[in-house]
């Protein structure tokens, strides 16, 4: 392989570390207690990658707020994906002057996804003078002293060169809740499906060491955290780029022999790669959920190709009927992109007809976006807004009848469930996922948060299932 795996070095991020602490000095020393405001767009690593920004703003100091006119760093964590979340980014990155002009001294940053791509951070400095700073991805652990450049010049800084990417470890990390914690296994994504901005922006993929993966692991298992999902692109890609011979399945049962009561999500699964040994391996491990995201994008062969997944119908229906083989009672989930260029009435009949025939738990629906720089972006497109719209609207249709269908099934039955937070609404006041991560509302004490209960369905709907106290 042409691509050597980088990693930073540790006294890199001790050097980070030391530059918190400069930074605390700086924003602590008359006894304030400054406010940073994280704000983030897309997808679970971006979430994973905020809660390390929020680790770094932690030992600098600050303490949080979701008010922008309370806060005295900003920053917003961007997605490229698709185009209407950049234009929320634009529109909310452009709102904030009236905070700045409120709070002088207000510092702003644009990181992520989005400002990876050169014309975006191009339009950034020219068009958005209120941000301070920018910075790519692959930027993430030099995060503080970026920030202290443009404290202490009072100029902006613009961080986003191409880069392949690298693995940093030892990075503080500050999470949101107390029961459920991602975990990035792997960066990066080598796949170019020809529609998809991520390789792009996110670089190679590349593999977390396998011991830190496991270290990590226990130290939330440990803090109690009950419900850990393991992070990537493609998961099942996991350790190729690794001396040590392990694959995402090694891991998984390596992570299942950790001691306690916890559970193993993950995702994303690339169906290219989605192993008989991956579904043996989550069946035999007790705690790894009976759930699989497995994106099929499109049910046409045809588009499949055109979209570079190397996979056709066949090989994905035959994954599924691996999966439920080994596990009767896996979750399927997926993600569909309609109106990808060129597709027709029979490409999308094709995409109908496989989703009746899978019958997902939930499917996550896209109407294809362009993004520049991909080869999907020079495709002849004939059809209109309108044609993908409708055909959106059918699929949403059939999406929301099916999951209503199979929620329907539960009603009667006992599960476990783990209860994971507060619903804010009086009749159903708890939230909890089954196994395979279905939503389900119920009464209780809120010191029932974080632990399993077993739970009786009494009602369903579309989006959640809702039950009592067994
Ligand atoms: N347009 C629409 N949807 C997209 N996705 C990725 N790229 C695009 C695009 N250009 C969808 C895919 C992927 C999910 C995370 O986002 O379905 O699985
Ligand atoms: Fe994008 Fe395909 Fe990689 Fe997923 S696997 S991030 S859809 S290129």
């Amino acid at each position: 392989m042409a691509y050597i795996r980088k990693t930073i070095d540790e006294k890199e991020i001790e050097r980070q570390q030391a530059v918190c602490a400069r930074i605390f000095e700086r924003v602590t020393a008359d006894g304030a207690r400054p406010l940073a405001m994280v704000d983030t767009y897309g997808c679970q690593q971006n979430e994973a990658d905020s809660e390390k920004l929020r680790g770094y703003l932690a030992e600098m100091g600050y303490g949080f707020t979701q008010d922008e006119f309370q806060a005295d760093v900003i920053v917003v964590n961007t997605c490229a994906v698709r185009e209407h979340a950049e234009m929320r980014v634009l529109g909310n990155v452009g709102a904030l002057t009236h905070s700045k002009k409120a709070r002088p001294g207000q510092i702003i940053a644009v990181c992520g996804c989005m400002v990876q791509q050169e014309h975006m951070a191009q339009k950034i400095k020219m068009s958005y003078p209120v941000v301070d700073l920018v910075f790519g991805p692959h930027e993430l652990w030099r995060f503080p002293e970026l920030l202290e450049q443009v404290m202490e010049k009072h100029r902006r800084v613009f961080a986003a060169e191409k880069n392949d990417g690298a693995v940093a470890e030892g990075i503080p990390v500050r999470r949101d809740g107390k029961v459920k914690a991602w975990l990035s296994i792997m960066y990066g994504c080598n796949n170019f499906c020809t529609y998809c901005i991520v390789p792009y922006v996110r670089g190679r993929e590349r593999s977390r060491l396998p011991e830190d993966v496991v270290a990590e692991a226990r130290e939330l298992v440990a803090a109690g955290y009950k419900d850990i999902t393991l992070l990537g692109q493609n998961v099942n890609s996991y350790g190729k780029d690794l001396e040590e011979n392990v694959d995402f399945a090694d891991l998984i049962r390596m992570i299942n022999a950790i001691p306690g009561d916890f559970l193993i999500r993950f995702m994303t699964s690339h169906p290219r790669d989605a192993t008989e040994k991956l579904f043996r391996t989550m069946a035999e491990c007790e705690k790894c959920a009976h759930h699989i995201h497995l994106p099929v994008q499109s049910g046409s062969d045809r588009i499949l190709k055109q979209m570079n997944r190397h996979y056709d119908r066949a090989k994905y229906l035959s994954e599924i009927e691996t999966a439920r083989r080994y596990m009767p009672d896996i979750v399927i989930t997926t993600d569909i992109i309609v109106g990808f260029p060129g597709e027709t009435e029979e490409d999308f009949a094709d995409t109908l007809s496989l989703c009746e025939e899978v019958r997902y738990d939930a499917m996550f629906t896209f109407i294809y976006s362009k993004r520049v720089g991909t080869p999907a972006a020079t495709m002849p497109d004939p059809y209109t807004r309108e044609d993908k719209q409708k055909h959106f609207d059918a699929l949403t249709e059939l999406a929301n009848r099916i999951s209503g269908e199979k929620h329907k099934e539960y009603e009667g039955k006992t599960v476990r469930v783990l209860i994971d937070g507060e619903t804010g609404k009086e009749e159903y006041n708890l939230s909890s996922r089954t196994n395979g991560g279905r939503l389900v509302h119920l009464r209780g004490d809120k010191g029932l948060i974080g632990q399993f209960a077993e739970v009786k369905i009494t009602a369903s709907n579309t989006w959640a299932l809702y039950g009592e106290l067994a």
